[in-house]
């Protein structure tokens, strides 16, 4: 019997998150006949979605007529460093033309060409302009244009201020999933045929980050708990330009669309710095390339007062800015006092995006573990060790879709059979009030813990890392966790942060120990994993995935093969403007598709 009562509620397709990859999938599941709850931790339209400012990265070769998902798809591999799932990337390359002239359909709004095609900009990494948009608020309408859909879609429902902390099972399937409603803190348990993770990621546990309150990892770390293998944790994203000042508005994104509309960075002795870092890309060189340069910069004593760089829009003009860049203006207006038509901003790299994820079939989203699926941002492997800018968008779309398609099928195969294992919500309903417990529990503040675990990964595991600070943050990860073992907060569970920040400071945890496992294994620097101590690329690790998997209350970590790239794909990798033989990642391409590779290159030039 459980310690509490709950409310029971049902459906086929449960979705966890109702961000873009979220709201896609359950439209997807619905329109497959399927009973579909969306969960969301806030309200339907705020979801982190709308972080992603810039655009839709997608071939439509609108005002480049070179392009197309060919090209797409080798900016993708080649920006990932090759470590991409390839057969997630040809797949996403395809289908995010469909899904933008979808978006278009259901009513999303985009700048226009004077002809009246989808207007495209470029975008760091792109061969060409590629990312389709409006101003700096594509997320927002792609979350506006989404949530009409959806609550125009029968069979879905949305279930908002709802946190979902664990995933139930029935022998070795997902069965759905309780959790507690924000406002009463009274529990729910939510029975599914199927169930899709679309909780996003997880740049909370990181002191200078993008990310909104919601980015604690729950997904990752729910599926982790569930069995479900994590892939590629060692791969978190700084974005190049978050603000650096006012100390509040430390790391709030500032869009790359700035530098794709010409936006220049300077140093302190106004050196246009990127020259000497990537003389061809420059400013739109790959994030993690462009986060690497600023950080040396400042390193090297040429930093901003605060400790970024000097980004430079004022040559495009107020009328331009004001029309491209509207939201850019407003926020540096409010926040900062600057006003960006006529100053430089000052930026500097922010915790943004997580590439790695929950391991999916590339196909349909499936996890490792029956009955559950993942899409967006809490799913791994499209993106490699590096995001190109603009893939993130189309990502949700792409893949969300196909998990609300698999997801709806699983349910209606196989899913009627929704057993709840009550000891599985006893045993949670404990850990989730443990501790409103006795005050003997006192010696853990949920607070202070998030903020030594933010110092422990901004710190040790940020931007660049060593062995002997990877494992000086898994000590302090580890510390933290027999400190959360005795969290204590007061009040009830009425409307009270402080209990949800516990079971948040769990997730975190997990999912940090994760990050700090893989990449202590990966003794190499790849796109955004930079080892101070194994600065050059490694062939071997080129050939690998790392997955962390639970075994009982261990995390291992293991080295899976990458499946060689078929032959037709590796031709694709010369129509990058940016392929060079010379410089290609090391690792998963054999001599003899490099060979391939090369031939095309030579033929293309020739
Ligand atoms: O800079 C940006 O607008 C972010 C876009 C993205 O992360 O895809």
């Amino acid at each position: 019997m459980a310690a509490e009562s709950y409310s029971t509620h049902e459906c086929d397709v449960l979705v966890i998150g109702a961000g873009g990859a979220g709201m896609r999938a359950a439209i997807a599941a619905a329109e497959a006949g399927c009973s579909t709850i969306v969960v969301t931790k806030s309200l339907l339209g705020k979801a982190h979605t709308v972080m992603a400012e810039g655009g839709i990265a997608a071939g439509l070769g609108n005002l480049d007529s070179d392009d197309g998902w060919e090209v797409h798809f080798a900016d993708t591999m080649l920006g990932g460093q090759l470590v991409n799932n390839w057969r997630m990337v040809e797949l996403y390359a395809h289908e995010v033309i469909d899904r933008v002239y979808e978006l278009e359909r259901w009513g999303g709004l985009f700048d226009r060409t004077d002809e009246g095609l989808i207007m495209q900009r470029a975008f760091g990494a792109h061969s060409w302009r590629r990312l389709a948009h409006v101003g700096d608020r594509t997320g927002l309408e792609l979350i506006r244009t989404c949530q009409d859909k959806l609550v125009h879609t029968a069979g879905t429902e949305c279930y908002m201020e709802y946190t979902l902390t664990r995933l139930l099972k029935d022998g070795d399937r997902v069965v759905g999933a309780m959790g507690y409603n924000r406002n009463d803190g009274r529990f729910v348990v939510i029975k599914a045929g199927a169930t899709v993770l679309a909780s996003g990621g997880w740049g909370r546990m990181y002191r200078c980050t993008s990310n909104s309150w919601e980015g604690t990892g729950d997904g990752a770390a729910m599926a982790y708990g569930a069995g479900a293998d994590l892939l590629d944790m060692e791969f978190v994203q700084f974005h190049p330009t978050g603000m650096v000042w006012p100390p509040g508005a430390r790391g709030i994104l500032v869009t790359e669309a700035v530098r794709g509309e010409g936006g220049l960075l300077f140093n302190s002795d106004h050196e246009r710095f990127m020259l000497g870092y990537d003389p061809v890309k420059k400013e739109l060189s790959s994030r993690d390339v462009v986060a690497r340069s600023i950080y040396k910069e400042v390193q090297a004593g040429r930093g901003s007062p605060h400790g970024g760089a000097f980004l430079d829009i004022t040559e495009r003009g107020a009328d331009y800015i004001m029309k491209k860049l509207p939201s850019m203006y407003e926020q540096f207006h409010a926040l900062a006092s600057v006003d960006i038509t006529r100053e430089p901003m000052e930026v500097g790299p922010t915790i943004h995006y997580t590439m790695g994820g929950i391991r999916v079939d590339a196909e349909t989203a499936a996890t490792t573990v029956p009955g559950l699926y993942a899409a967006g941002e809490s799913a791994g492997g499209l993106h490699g060790a590096n995001r190109l800018g603009g893939n993130s968008l189309g990502d949700i779309l792409v893949f969300g879709r196909r998990a609300g398609v698999a997801a709806a099928e699983f349910a209606r195969s196989g899913g009627a059979d929704r057993q709840v294992n009550e000891r599985e919500v006893e045993e949670e309903q404990r850990m989730l009030l443990a501790p409103l417990g006795p005050s003997s529990r006192a010696g853990g503040n949920p607070y202070l813990i998030h903020e030594a675990l933010q110092a422990a990964m901004q710190d040790d595991a940020g931007i660049g890392r060593s062995r002997e600070s990877l494992e000086r943050a898994l000590v302090g990860i580890a510390e933290l966790r027999e400190l959360s073992a005795k969290m204590r907060v007061n009040g009830s569970r009425v409307l009270n942060p402080g209990w949800h920040t516990c079971r948040d400071v769990d997730f975190m945890l997990t999912v940090s120990e994760a990050i700090v496992r893989s990449a202590i294994r990966r003794e190499e620097s790849r796109g955004s994993q930079w080892r101070f101590d194994h600065p050059e690329q490694d062939a071997e690790q080129g050939k690998v995935n790392y997955v962390s998997r639970r075994n009982g209350d261990v995390m291992t970590i293991e080295a899976v093969p990458l499946k060689p790239m078929p032959d037709a794909l590796v031709k694709l990798l010369a129509r990058s403007r940016f392929y060079d033989p010379e410089k290609l990642p090391k690792g998963h391409l054999q001599p003899a598709s490099m060979a391939t590779a090369t031939a095309v290159a030579a033929t293309e030039a020739g």
